[in-house]
């Protein structure tokens, strides 16, 4: 479906390039001036040498806008201040009221995409830096998904290498149930801390340690049995978790390091082969071009260890060879910190040399901050130890379940236990969402609860109060009018947003900035506050009462979809 801003866009173009020459961006854009203005004559200027006034004026002149625009001028150095004319946005809107989809269709070529994420550690207690991973992650599945490309959820499981010798030693050590019992009650911390402290502290059972790793890669029987138990145990943990967040990682999805074991030896011979292998130190290494350190000296992604063993950058190489040849994947996600970004470069670069990555197919890294606590640190408990995700559920749950008691007392219990459910877990993901991604931010519970400003309780509310107007007159809102028509200025506010859903989805889907889908919904919601208070709509008349429940409609829908997106449960009261 065609969008206000891509049609009026369209028009502008033709106009534009009638007076340019070649085609120009008109950049149209919502603004605060008029509906939308187009400022594409300044970047112009200079190349036609002509005052942008003068062009915008001819483009206006050129341009066929009558249909779309009630008025067209010009304004300031040479912007073309838009207002678009009610007659056009009622069959627009009629027709995205009319759209199970809201006016969003399913791309026509879709990508194999691998989305990369949440990826915590066997006996690992998950950290914020895992949640930051699985929510982001989880809303790039969910967009993709909506929009109809094939999603493959890879969880990169960090089920390999030199700490599972100590940690199956530490295992014998106490016994396997006794050790199958810690992890089985998410006690990860204190399995993983004790196996540290001996290995730091004990050279024979640092020796014992070595020996295993040794015994787990040549693979006996009995050392892959234990290390089987640690990541059984460890997985189902982590399903828990991911549960409990509702996100949509099944036992499916674990693609663990180990997994690519057998693709290590190719992926060294091929590089080989390849002439990109190069010896340094006694290891075996790739140097790939344009990644040098601090002296300006080539920087090595590391393949094979001196010792015969290999690290987490081949297996990384291992991952991506087997993610675009296998899988046939055209777009690869690696939703990890920040700190990494340049070992994913490296990994693009060595990939593209080797031949494993070539458009069509892409790789991107959708790199994020830290969170950090109150004191503007690394978020961490008062003791100074990383904080357990399962607890910062809970708590947000319990807070939620406070919250909403006091707010509708009258909810049944069960309700109430399912609101607090969403609404707790909802405002941790919409407070990580609706963050830059690539800063850190800082974890608030109050904020992040907030029923005011741009928070997920806010726009759950926002919804469930419109279900509320349907309910309290009794009205089904009905979705196949002819026209959708709106006249007075909180209206038409509203129906311009509403109709800017599917610009804001597209864009997301590329950019995985998912704080531009969250500000628009609250734009969304903010826009229906006001035109709740300017226009009555159950006391409205026939065609303004049909169109305004409509309006509300949508509004509700456009919400709900917009925070499943994120991943984000809507109750239908709260
Ligand atoms: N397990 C790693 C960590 O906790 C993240 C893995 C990210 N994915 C990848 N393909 N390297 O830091």
């Amino acid at each position: 479906m065609a969008t206000l801003e891509k049609l009026l866009h369209d028009r502008l173009a033709s106009a534009f390039e009638a007076v340019a020459g070649v085609p120009a961006d008109p950049s149209v854009r919502r603004s605060q001036h008029a509906d939308f203005q187009a400022d594409g004559a300044l970047a112009l200027a200079r190349q036609l040498g002509r005052k942008p006034r003068d062009i915008a004026a001819d483009v206006v002149q050129q341009a066929r806008l009558d249909d779309l625009c009630a008025s067209v001028e010009i304004s300031g150095p040479g912007f073309i201040n838009l207002t678009v004319a009610n007659a056009a946005i009622a069959p627009l809107l009629a027709a995205m009221n009319r759209d199970e989809r809201l006016g969003v269709q399913s791309v026509a070529a879709p990508d194999t995409v691998v989305v990369d994420y949440s990826a915590p550690n066997v006996a690992k207690e998950m950290h914020v830096g895992h949640l930051r991973s699985t929510v982001i992650g989880d809303a790039a599945v969910r967009v993709l998904e909506w929009l109809g490309h094939r999603v493959i959820k890879a969880n990169h499981l960090g089920d390999w290498g030199t700490p599972f010798g100590m940690l199956i030693e530490h295992l014998l050590d106490i016994g396997e149930t006794e050790a199958a019992h810690e992890l089985s009650l998410g006690d990860l911390n204190t399995f993983y801390q004790a196996a540290r402290t001996k290995f730091d502290a004990d050279d024979t059972f640092k020796e014992r340690a070595r020996t295993r790793v040794v015994a787990l890669q040549s693979g006996d029987e009995q050392t892959r049995r234990m290390w089987r138990l640690l990541v059984d145990e460890s997985e189902k943990y982590f399903l828990a978790v991911y549960d409990r967040l509702d996100v949509c990682l099944t036992e499916k999805d674990f693609f663990g390091e180990s997994f690519y074991n057998d693709m290590l030896m190719p992926v060294v011979e091929e590089l080989d082969r390849l002439g990109l292998l190069r010896e340094s130190d006694g290891a075996k290494v790739v140097f790939p071009a344009g990644f040098t350190n601090r002296d300006g000296d080539p920087l090595p992604i590391i393949v094979r260890k001196r010792d015969g063993g290999f690290g987490y950058g081949a297996t990384d190489l291992a991952a991506i060879r087997y993610r675009t040849q296998e899988l046939a994947a055209t777009r690869l996600l690696y939703v990890v910190g920040l700190p990494q970004q340049q070992h994913f470069e490296m990994v693009y670069e060595v990939a593209r040399e080797a031949g494993w990555l070539r458009p069509p197919a892409r790789a991107a890294h959708i790199g994020f901050g830290s969170v950090l606590g109150p004191d503007g640190k690394i978020f961490r408990t008062r003791a100074g130890d990383t904080i357990k995700l399962v607890d910062l559920i809970d708590e947000a749950v319990a807070r939620a379940a406070a919250l909403i008691e006091e707010k509708n007392p009258d909810l049944d219990e069960s309700t109430r236990a399912e609101v607090a459910q969403m609404v707790g877990i909802g405002a941790i993901k919409y407070a990580d969402l609706s963050n830059d991604r690539t800063r850190n931010y800082v974890f608030d519970w109050k904020r992040m609860l907030s029923f005011d400003g741009n928070t997920a309780p806010y726009l759950q509310y926002a919804r469930a109060r419109i279900l509320s107007i349907f309910r309290r007159g009794e009205v089904t809102p009905v979705r196949d009018l002819a026209a959708i028509v709106v006249t007075e200025p909180a209206e038409r506010a509203l129906a311009i947003e509403l109709l800017a859903f599917e610009g804001v989805v597209t864009e997301v889907a590329e950019s995985l900035e998912f704080h531009r889908l969250a500000l628009y919904l609250y734009g969304v919601a903010t826009a229906f506050t006001a035109f709740y208070e300017k226009c009555p709509v159950l006391k409205a008349e026939d065609q303004v009462r049909e169109s305004r429940l409509a309006l509300s409609d949508l509004t509700a829908r456009v919400l709900g979809r917009g925070l499943g997106l994120l991943g984000i449960g809507a109750p239908d009261r709260m």
